[in-house]
């Protein structure tokens, strides 16, 4: 089975009348809740795992096994559902999650070019982190801005018409701001 990019399953169940994520401070607090709140059908898995990575950020792997038992499916199979969806993370976030829109109108509008610039200037590849872990780079699929490509969302802001100058100058910002930040503590 070849992996996919996107879950195809919106976060909208797994968000209904969800608590904020702040009122759900552990992971047993917040799968706790997600289990309440949509039962332990089998077509709620995908609902439950978005909704574990929306409130802390990742499944830890060390939690599959509680979530296997809750759904009556095997380690592997929950396991195969994570790694199937590269949306999916097993790893907590890095502070700074940028997403390049890799979908037709941005890949017309130079999305590829982008991409290949961003590879180099973080030093990682799609999927991949920087060396110092500060910034990971993942794929999206159209982040409605399509008159304005290409787009990309860091930490989930969305920035359109990014050339490859205006992406630098964000990842500046990012850094100035992390670096003023060390020097005020
Ligand atoms: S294709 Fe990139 S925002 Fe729509």
């Amino acid at each position: 089975m070849s992996s996919a990019t996107a879950s195809p399953v919106s976060t909208a169940a797994a968000k209904a009348a969800a608590p904020s994520a702040t009122a759900l401070t552990t992971i047993d607090a917040i799968l706790a809740d997600l289990f309440a709140r949509l039962g332990n059908r089998q077509d709620q898995l995908l609902p439950v795992l978005h909704g574990l990575q929306d409130s802390a950020g990742y499944i830890p792997p060390e939690r599959v096994p509680e979530i296997a038992q809750h759904f009556n499916l095997s380690r592997a199979e929950v396991h195969g559902v994570i790694t199937f969806y590269h949306y999916f993370r097993s790893e907590p976030p890095p502070r700074c999650v940028i997403q390049l829109c890799r979908a037709e109108a941005c890949q017309s509008m130079g999305a590829d070019g982008l991409l290949e610039h961003a590879e180099r200037a973080l030093g990682c590849s799609l999927h991949g982190r920087s060396a110092d872990g500060t910034f990971g780079l993942e794929p999206v699929y159209c982040l409605g801005q399509c008159a304005s490509a290409p787009a990309l969302t860091i930490n989930e802001a969305v920035f359109a018409r990014v050339t490859p100058a205006r992406f630098d100058a964000l990842v500046a910002d990012i850094a100035n701001v992390d670096n003023n930040s060390r020097e005020a503590v």
